[in-house]
């Protein structure tokens, strides 16, 4: 663990770099060596002095042994030096933030990544001016106290609210007063980490409820035939039509956790086959011409099997654009869609892209950035009397991601929606860029 092993590192770098010493808390090595050249240097000039009243031979060996000692000591200082450099640069670099305090709480240490984290961090004001939260400052003070170490969880509030980890530990130096010891504080950002709980625990909250929804209906029914149904053939047939379509949509809904987890567990596996986008384009178009016909629409496709390879996964991206095109017909409010080959970008170099277009009720700016999230849907109801389940976009999201491609989705009210795939060609995959494998 990266945590501890910078702490046992800390205190090591302080007293053998002198940093302490800088700080004004007493001589460190780099300081007495530095003294002690000096004082070679005064004997050195006396041995000259005194040298000239002995025989020359005499003076000569002196001042060789005093000029030797005058170089190690002054090497001494140069290496001390360096170790106090050495040991600040390593500071810098530290990516969790680090703090020293003195006795009495004051910040006389912060690397980088502490000034980024706590904006107002001054050196020499108490610690308390930059972090107020109070279990931390309870954390600090016994610490102060001479304390055993200690770590603590602590939200840091403002607009960039973290959940902070914080370890508390008190160094001493070589040498000083155990009162006046000084307080590591070594801090971790568990934000990231809280998020993703929080968000898995918001994804099986809503698939509980999808699921929940229909099932309680089901049973409803059940009941209902057993009971007051029970003689009535026309209401019970009615009832099973409607179980029915409940029960087609749990089982769209547990196909498509299956598929995002399937997708989820491969996404760091490198597609292994070459797939022409054209080809598999007319393959899906040619799958899903019946579902437009059943909504009185076509698909217009441009013929582009003449167009670049990409590496990808045949079932998966098959999946994406279908996904694409069953949306594209479901909110396209019965107008044709087009499925095209998108111009090349600059910003996009070795990309290739395949656009499915409708001339649909088109999507507010707002919901765009969470299109793609799980079960987000512009209106849930909508979604589901289409028999949607809120996943489609999300698959494709994520099987873009293991396919180092991208999605965009480019949209006008009351004009429709553009959602392009992008994938690198598999030229350019075979030569990535330096940021590719990110
Ligand atoms: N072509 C489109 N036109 C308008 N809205 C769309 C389109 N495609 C997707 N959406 C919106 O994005 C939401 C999420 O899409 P998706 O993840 O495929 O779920 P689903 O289609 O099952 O509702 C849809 O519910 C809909 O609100
Ligand atoms: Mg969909």
């Amino acid at each position: 663990m990266p945590r501890v092993t910078s702490l046992q590192l800390i205190p090591a770098l302080f007293s053998a770099g002198g940093a302490i010493a800088a700080s004004g808390a007493g001589a460190g090595p780099a300081a007495q060596a530095a003294a002690a050249a000096a004082a070679l240097a005064c004997g050195l000039l006396a041995a000259r002095t005194l040298g000239a009243k002995r025989s020359d031979a005499a003076a000569e060996v002196a001042e060789t042994v005093r000029a030797a000692e005058l170089r190690a000591a002054i090497a001494r200082a140069d290496a001390a030096e360096r170790s106090v450099d050495l040991g600040r640069r390593v500071l810098a670099r530290l990516p969790q933030p680090l703090l020293l305090m003195d006795a009495a709480g004051r910040v006389i240490y912060a690397n980088p990544a502490a000034h980024t984290l706590f904006e107002r961090l001054r050196m020499g004001e108490h610690f308390s001016m930059s972090f107020r939260n109070p279990d931390f400052l309870d954390a600090l003070a016994d610490a102060l106290d001479g304390g055993p170490a200690r770590s603590i969880d602590a939200t840091l509030h403002g607009d960039r609210g973290r959940a902070l980890h914080a370890h508390l530990d008190g160094v001493i130096a070589e040498g000083e007063d155990p009162r006046a010891r000084h307080i590591l504080c070594l801090f971790e950002d568990r934000s990231q980490a809280m998020q993703a709980i929080r968000m898995r625990t918001d994804f099986i909250a809503n698939a509980s409820h999808e699921l929940r929804t229909p099932l309680a209906s089901i049973r409803g029914f059940i009941e209902t035939i057993q009971g007051p149904a029970r003689n009535d053939p026309e209401a019970r047939d009615r009832f099973l039509g409607i179980m029915q379509t409940q029960a087609e949509r749990m089982q769209r809904l547990v196909d498509d956790l299956l598929s995002l987890n399937r997708i989820e567990m491969n996404q760091h596996v490198r597609p292994d086959q070459q797939e022409r986008l054209g080809t598999l384009a007319r393959e899906i178009v040619a799958a899903l011409d019946p579902v437009a016909r059943e909504r009185g629409t076509v698909i217009e496709a441009t013929d582009m099997s003449a167009g670049p390879l990409v590496r990808g996964d045949r079932d998966q991206l098959s999946q994406a654009l279908g996904n694409l095109i069953e949306n594209a017909l479901k909110y396209g409010g019965g107008k044709p869609v087009r499925v095209f080959p998108a111009a090349p970008t600059a910003d996009r170099p070795g990309m290739v892209g395949l656009t499915v277009a409708d001339q649909g009720e088109g999507i507010a700016r707002k919901h765009l950035p969470r299109l793609t999230e799980r079960f987000y849907r512009v209106s849930v109801k909508r979604s589901r009397d289409q028999g949607g389940t809120g996943l489609g976009l999300a698959i494709v999201k994520h099987i873009m991601a293991r396919h180092r491609g991208d999605l965009t989705i480019e949209s006008k009210l009351e004009e429709g929606s553009a959602f392009t795939l992008w994938l690198p060609s598999a030229e350019a995959w075979e030569t990535p860029t330096p940021h590719a494998d990110r």
